[in-house]
């Protein structure tokens, strides 16, 4: 299903902008994914920009209709960040999911998700589920975390047709776990970054030390810090690695 209605763009400002700007159509429906060479300004988290030299990389933009509430929008968050483990560990890598949604290989970043939710009546009715998988760079500039790609861990170019369509056929295999959130977590929580490790982080200029012990359904990040367990959002709370 998401390998067979693609656009296919050589540019554009951002996959993720252009999927939304088609909101209004017909076609814009479940399964639609839209992917291009090169994004003029790739959108990350928090406000950054992503960065991706021309051709090297998977950019895209998956549209979903999760029929979820929006309660439980971490689920997607969930969804997608399992389904980049699981091609990368086909691949005969070792990635975790640093909370809540960077995916890393030995510490440094490979796949950033930033997910766009349309709503109504306290559903989501869509969901842009946009993807940058660093697959054929080998040189980035400094960034925290660290970024890497595919080919600085095994050597080699890789094919980007393959790399989107096992990525997708992964990504729908797992779909039927938006129905069964034990599952999700679980697997979630299975490749979680530094789970029960004790942490270094950050918050409003100071730094301790805490232990993750777990994630909330709806995407809180529980650490145990002095034994008394916490909860933090994603702009409360920054780790340090
Ligand atoms: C992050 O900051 O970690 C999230 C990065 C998400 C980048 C992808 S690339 C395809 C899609 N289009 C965008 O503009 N952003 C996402």
């Amino acid at each position: 299903m998401f390998n067979k209605n693609i656009i296919k763009l050589s540019e554009v400002d951002s996959t993720n902008n252009y999927a939304l700007s088609l909101k209004n159509n017909t076609f814009f429906k479940h399964g639609l994914v839209i992917i291009s060479d090169y994004q003029t300004s790739g959108v990350g988290q928090r406000g950054s920009s992503w960065e991706s030299e021309r051709s090297k990389n998977l950019l895209l933009s998956i549209v979903i209709e999760p029929d979820i509430l929006l309660a439980d929008r971490f689920d997607v968050s969930r969804l997608i960040c399992i389904s980049i483990c699981d091609y990368l560990r086909s691949l005969g890598l070792n990635p975790k999911i640093k909370w809540p949604n960077d995916i890393l290989v030995d510490n440094s970043k490979i796949a950033g998700v930033l997910i766009h939710n349309l709503i109504s009546e306290g559903k989501i009715t869509h969901s842009v589920v946009g993807v940058g998988l660093n697959v054929n760079q080998i040189i980035f500039s400094e960034y925290f975390p660290k970024a890497v790609s595919i080919r600085n861990k095994l050597g080699g170019e890789f094919n980007l047709e393959e790399v989107r369509s096992s990525l997708l056929d992964f990504f729908e295999e797992n779909f039927f776990m938006l129905k069964n959130r034990n599952e999700l977590q679980i697997k979630y929580l299975e490749d979680l970054f530094m789970r029960d490790k004790i942490a270094l982080f950050e918050r409003e200029n100071q730094r301790f030390n805490g232990i993750i012990k777990s994630v909330t359904l709806d995407g809180l990040l529980i650490v145990e810090i002095a034994k008394k367990s916490k909860e933090f959002n994603l702009k409360e709370i920054k780790m340090i690695f």
